[in-house]
């Protein structure tokens, strides 16, 4: 089983979707297994877009990740870090598929609801750089024979 990373990022809090992230996650069988509300700062979010940094839109990007607190989430499950960016759907919500979240809910490539690691590797560094000791957790849920 792989575990996961999920931003739920600003736009996706103002316009009260979060509970429509959740619910899509968990319908697909996918087990939350950390979930909090921080807010983000300039300092963690230089590490975090580290291969953006240098990009004119990188002041852009840390104004509209800063806008609200924002909710990162663990999720855990099969394949868990490709079945969830590939739920996440195309970073720019013009162009990614309908049936994805960003399809479903995006019409920008700034405001895109959520961000998902995108490798075993990434999800290992962002799970760490967002949950502290003792923040994820493992518990047993009943259904899980009926979902693989
Ligand atoms: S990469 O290198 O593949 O990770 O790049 P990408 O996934 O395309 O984008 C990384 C994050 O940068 C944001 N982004 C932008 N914001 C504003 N304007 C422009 N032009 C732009 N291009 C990329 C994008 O929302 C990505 O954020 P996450 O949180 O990873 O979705």
């Amino acid at each position: 089983m792989e575990k996961t990373l999920v931003i739920i990022k600003p736009g996706a809090i103002q316009r009260g979707l979060v509970g429509e992230v959740i619910r899509r996650f968990e319908q697909k069988g996918l087990q939350l297994c950390g979930l909090k509300m921080l807010q983000l700062t300039d300092e963690i979010l230089e590490e975090h877009y580290a291969h953006i940094v240098d990009k004119p839109f990188f002041p852009r990007v840390k104004a509209a990740m800063k806008a609200t607190p924002v909710i990162v989430c663990c999720l855990k499950g099969m394949d868990a870090v490709h079945v969830v960016h590939r739920l996440a759907g195309a970073t720019n919500g013009r162009e990614a598929a309908m049936g994805t979240m960003r399809g479903d809910y995006s019409m920008s490539v700034q405001w895109n609801i959520i961000h998902t690691s995108d490798s075993i590797k990434t999800a290992d560094l962002e799970l760490a750089r967002f949950f502290k000791e003792g923040e994820i957790f493992e518990y047993k849920q009943s259904y899980l024979e009926y979902i693989y």
